[in-house]
């Protein structure tokens, strides 16, 4: 069955090209960014592997963890890390899942037969320090995916986990933000010192309160 945004991420043992990975207990306390990959020594997934490698650092930062997964052996994962290292400039610096049985494929609903009857999809799970899950993204396996969607998504989704408001169209951090409207105006005065601009009743904007 399709994973649903509040979910608790299945959790799951598998093999990685870092060793035995139990996911919960390997994604702790943090958040985790869990994506698939449709097949091992294909161009848009090695592209996108180097891509995410060479950003971890940001990754690191916002306390997340990645973690692939693409439906070939650990062996084969581990020859193809070379070639993401050589093609991309930057060594995988985050675990492969090897999930030749589509375990975890099938776990997360990651195979659409009508796309697919072999590879998988690409999925982007995030999944919160509470084990559930944040959001789902899925794209073709034509398509290759942002890496700044994915941090800035990250961004929001810690934002609004720790204060109540929600991030608008296009939002950046550092931009503005909107107040959740269970927050009522006299509250929001007190919430948010550097006070509010109201558009309209329900559609009020203050300057990010982690900044
Ligand atoms: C790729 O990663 O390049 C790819 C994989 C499967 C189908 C199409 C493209």
């Amino acid at each position: 069955m399709a994973i649903r945004l509040g979910d608790v991420a299945p959790d799951f043992t598998a093999e990685t090209t870092e060793g035995t990975v139990n996911f919960h207990e390997w994604l702790g306390e943090g958040w985790g960014v869990l994506f698939s990959h449709p097949k091992d020594f294909t161009p848009v997934c090695t592209t996108e592997l180097g891509g995410f490698a060479a950003r971890k650092a940001e990754f690191d930062q916002r306390n997340t963890k990645l973690i692939a997964v693409s439906v070939d052996d650990v062996a084969s994962h581990q020859r193809w890390k070379s070639d993401i290292g050589e093609v991309q400039g930057t060594e995988l610096n985050f675990p492969i899942i090897g999930d030749e049985k589509h375990t975890v494929a099938d776990l997360y609903d990651m195979i659409h037969p009508n796309a697919s009857d072999t590879m998988t999809v690409r999925s982007v799970f995030i999944i919160g320090p509470d084990k559930k899950v944040k959001l789902t993204l899925t794209y073709p396996a034509s398509t290759g995916r942002n890496v700044d969607e994915i941090v800035r998504v990250l961004d929001s989704l810690q934002l609004t986990a720790a204060f109540p408001v929600a991030t608008p169209l296009d939002w950046r951090p550092g931009d503005d933000v909107i107040i959740a409207n269970s927050v009522n105006d006299a509250d929001a005065a007190e919430k948010f010192p550097r006070g509010f601009r109201k558009v309209k009743d329900y559609l009020r904007f203050t300057p990010a309160p982690n900044k």
